[in-house]
């Protein structure tokens, strides 16, 4: 069985196989829910549950420990994934109490039906003994959902944050062996879930300065035995910082679109401007998202399918706006037949960018020579900006 430290377990489940989430979000490299036992001198505590469909894996390696008693469910956070075998761990162990603060609680109570006599609430800060080992609960909210609280272990110097500092990473180690794929895994985990909530987040990274922490185990993915690795990662990805980039997801039917991004993609790199072209036909929307989490700007490549945007890009620009990076910037590039208004549509799809619109690029049919001097503009454009911010030379 693995072990943190002394009577302090993991219980949880390792899902190499699942390739979607929310059957939204890729996952490449699969991922783990994670439970934590933590044996006391008095009581028992179990951190979380895991999702449904591996609840058998949960149950084993309860029983594998011999544990024949639990006093306390630690529910940090009310989605399946981590509290969807509550119930079923309730029917084995009766006596125990699901500890939680109100606001999850009540969530739970509409999730799972779990009946309110079965709860212990805490507030922030709250301590809970288990004789030689103590809980301390802190409100960590939106990491990704309002409820969601961690658990410092005070003698052992842990922090069970939950989501926050996760990764969707299936892997036989307990701890991080390699930080270089913990971290494209960790920055995927940040995009597509937790960018959203960059302010909560700062917050949250603000009142865990406090705590002596020597490991971090989150609820998904290896365990951080150095935990500023991870700490310092979301400090940057959480801070204004934006990079010299261009994010461009573009689409093309007819090749008109295509030869205006190539052209488009060379005129910038010529410029020393970072670009990842995503064609969305074929993309990976993962990718896409970490790329959004430092660039300055994102320019939507598009043919005009129907007077608007092509479907797929216009996902792209509801994901984008889904998702709210910090980008600066924002432009459309692309192509039409006979007229359309995809330049409004797009624009109209991403309110939450908080971003200035530099001039589209707009060629009718395939593009001219006029068309490859507007998209060199377009660059200048980029160029002058990216350097008023002091991130390129
Ligand atoms: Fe891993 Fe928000 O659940």
């Amino acid at each position: 069985m693995r072990q943190l430290k002394p009577n302090i377990y993991f219980v949880g489940a390792i899902d190499w196989d699942r390739r979607l989430f929310d059957e939204l979000i890729p996952l490449p490299d699969g991922t783990s829910y994670n439970a934590y036992l933590i044996k006391g001198s008095e009581k028992t505590a179990l951190l979380d549950t895991v999702d449904p469909t591996k609840t058998t894996v949960l149950i084993d390696n309860l029983i594998k420990l011999g544990v024949d008693r639990i006093d306390y469910i630690i529910a940090h956070h009310a989605e399946q994934d981590h509290s969807g075998s509550i119930p079923d761990i309730l029917m084995l162990y009766p006596d125990a109490k699901v500890v939680t603060n109100p606001k999850c609680k009540g969530m739970l109570i509409d999730l799972l039906n779990i009946s309110e006599d079965k709860f212990i609430t805490v507030d922030d800060g709250q301590t809970l003994s288990l004789g030689d080992k103590t809980l301390q609960f802190l409100y960590i909210p939106w990491v990704h959902w309002p409820e969601t609280i961690g658990t410092y272990l005070q003698e052992d110097k842990i922090f069970f944050p939950c989501d926050f500092f996760g990764s969707h990473l299936a892997t036989s180690g307990l701890f991080v062996d390699d930080e270089a794929v913990v971290y494209e895994a960790a920055k995927r985990y940040y995009a597509e879930i937790m960018m959203p909530f960059r302010a909560p987040i700062k917050k949250n990274l603000e009142k865990i300065k406090a705590l002596e922490i020597e490991m971090i185990a989150p609820s998904h993915g290896p365990v951080y035995d150095r935990p500023e690795f991870i700490i310092d990662a979301y400090k940057d990805w959480v801070s204004d910082q934006v990079k010299n980039e261009v994010v461009l997801p573009y689409i093309s039917m007819h090749d008109s679109t295509r030869k205006m991004v190539e052209h488009f993609v060379d005129a910038l790199i010529e410029r020393g401007i970072t670009v990842k072209q995503f064609n969305l036909g074929v993309t990976d929307i993962g990718k896409l998202a970490m790329s959004l989490v430092d660039a300055a700007t994102i320019v939507l490549g598009s043919p005009t399918v129907l007077t608007g945007a092509h479907p797929k890009v216009a996902y792209a620009a509801i994901l984008a706006n889904a998702l709210r990076p910090k980008t600066k910037f924002a432009s459309i590039i692309g192509s039409y037949g006979w007229g359309g208004r995809m330049v409004e549509q797009l624009t109209g799809l991403m309110p939450n960018l908080k971003v200035e619109i530099l001039t589209p690029v707009i060629a009718k049919g395939h593009p001219k020579d006029d068309d490859f001097m507007a998209l060199d503009k377009l660059a200048d454009e980029i160029l002058d900006k990216h350097k008023e911010l002091k991130i390129s030379s």
